[in-house]
């Protein structure tokens, strides 16, 4: 031994990197996150967060689909941090103006209702971050999808980045190619996007996203871009909205793969997932087994939760999910 250390060879130098790199990345992708994290800090978060989504999807049930399409967005952009809640201010800009979040991401009042309620019982203890990640759970939940268990310990962030979230939130124009991509650099798998794709089960968007589709586009069912275009001019009426999957829009179902299967995804994105490419398998697959889309759908949501958290002494924990302390 004392001769290795003095000189080692080259291959104990190699064995060395490869055990730091693994230390370095399982470090990066799991970073301590603990699904008993506030058991004793804040029993009553998870209750309290519960409550307030399922009130607000009992007022209006696309706001799950909302809060889910938030942890998305978070967590894209440098991490779960809950950069995109911040506010922009004179001499602070945030995430709200990024290309996919104007005018189009919400639920930021839901969270603010949450968050004040969770303060109440458990002061300067539950960060923004997390209770993104357990309304996105809650809401699939409340609209009859799957369950899984929420990691947690996620700090929130001081900083949040426009040009990271212009960059690195997924266009709806965007090929299969390019949509790989964009989840592979989060280290998401091919097979986790047309899984987390799923979510396109629930909520709406607004025509701008779709318009190029249904009046360009050959496959798509010509009675759906048909009774599309109704509340979808070729100019105007921008921010009409259709639901994602027409055919039950807000339940958490696999009824999303059903229509790609029929050409009837709304988005270019969405039918990107099916047109004679490598993920058909899979979506072909959601489509007849929906338990095993549900299995795939709640692992890949840990797996998306867990992007790059802050944790020990980084970021801090907000008191208004809107500003930084
Ligand atoms: C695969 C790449 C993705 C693209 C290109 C994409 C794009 C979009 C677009 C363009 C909209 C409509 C926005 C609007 O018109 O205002 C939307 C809505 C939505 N997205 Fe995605 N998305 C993707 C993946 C995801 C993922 C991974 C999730 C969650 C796990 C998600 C959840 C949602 C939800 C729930 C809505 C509806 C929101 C509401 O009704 O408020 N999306 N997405
Ligand atoms: C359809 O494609 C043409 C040619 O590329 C383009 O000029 C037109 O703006 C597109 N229409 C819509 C509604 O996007
Ligand atoms: C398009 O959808 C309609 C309504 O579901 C269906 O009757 C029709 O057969 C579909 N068209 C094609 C070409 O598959």
């Amino acid at each position: 031994m004392a001769v290795a250390i003095a000189s080692p060879s080259s291959s104990s130098i190699s064995l060395l990197w490869v055990i730091a790199m693994l230390v370095l990345s399982v470090g990066m992708v799991s970073a301590q996150l603990s699904s008993t994290y506030y058991d004793t800090s804040c029993p009553k978060a998870f209750s309290t967060i519960k409550s307030g989504v399922t009130a607000a999807v009992a007022k209006e049930k696309r706001m799950g689909a909302s809060l889910l399409r938030l942890h998305f967005h978070d967590c894209f952009v440098n991490g779960c941090d809950g950069s995109i809640l911040l506010d922009d201010t004179s001499s602070f800009t945030g995430e709200k103006t990024a290309t996919a979040n104007a005018n189009s991401v919400r639920g930021f009042d839901v969270i603010d209702t949450i968050k004040s309620k969770v303060e109440s019982v458990c002061p300067g203890v539950v960060s923004c971050a997390d209770i993104l990640a357990v309304a996105a759970r809650d809401s699939v939940v409340a609209l009859g999808g799957p369950s899984w268990t929420v990691q947690l310990g996620r700090r929130d962030a001081t900083t949040a980045s426009l040009s990271a979230a212009n960059s690195d939130i997924p266009a709806p124009t965007l090929d299969l190619s390019d949509l790989t991509s964009a989840f592979s650099k989060k280290g998401l798998t091919a097979k986790e996007m047309v899984a987390l794709s799923g979510a396109h089960t629930i909520g709406q968007a607004r025509c701008t996203s779709f318009r190029s589709r249904i009046y360009n586009e050959t496959n798509i069912n010509s009675s759906l871009a048909t009774s599309l275009k109704s509340n979808c001019p070729s100019t105007g009426g921008d921010s009409n909205l259709s639901p994602l999957d027409a055919t039950s829009p807000t339940a958490f179902d696999n009824a999303y793969f059903k229509n790609l299967v029929n050409n009837k995804g709304l988005l270019h994105s969405d039918q990107q997932l099916y047109n004679g490419g490598s993920t058909d398998s899979q979506v072909s697959s959601y489509s007849s087994n929906s338990a095993t889309f549900s299995s795939d759908f709640a692992s890949a949501m840990v797996k998306m939760g867990n992007i790059s958290p802050l944790t020990g002494s980084n970021g801090e924990i907000r008191t208004n999910c809107r500003k930084t302390n």
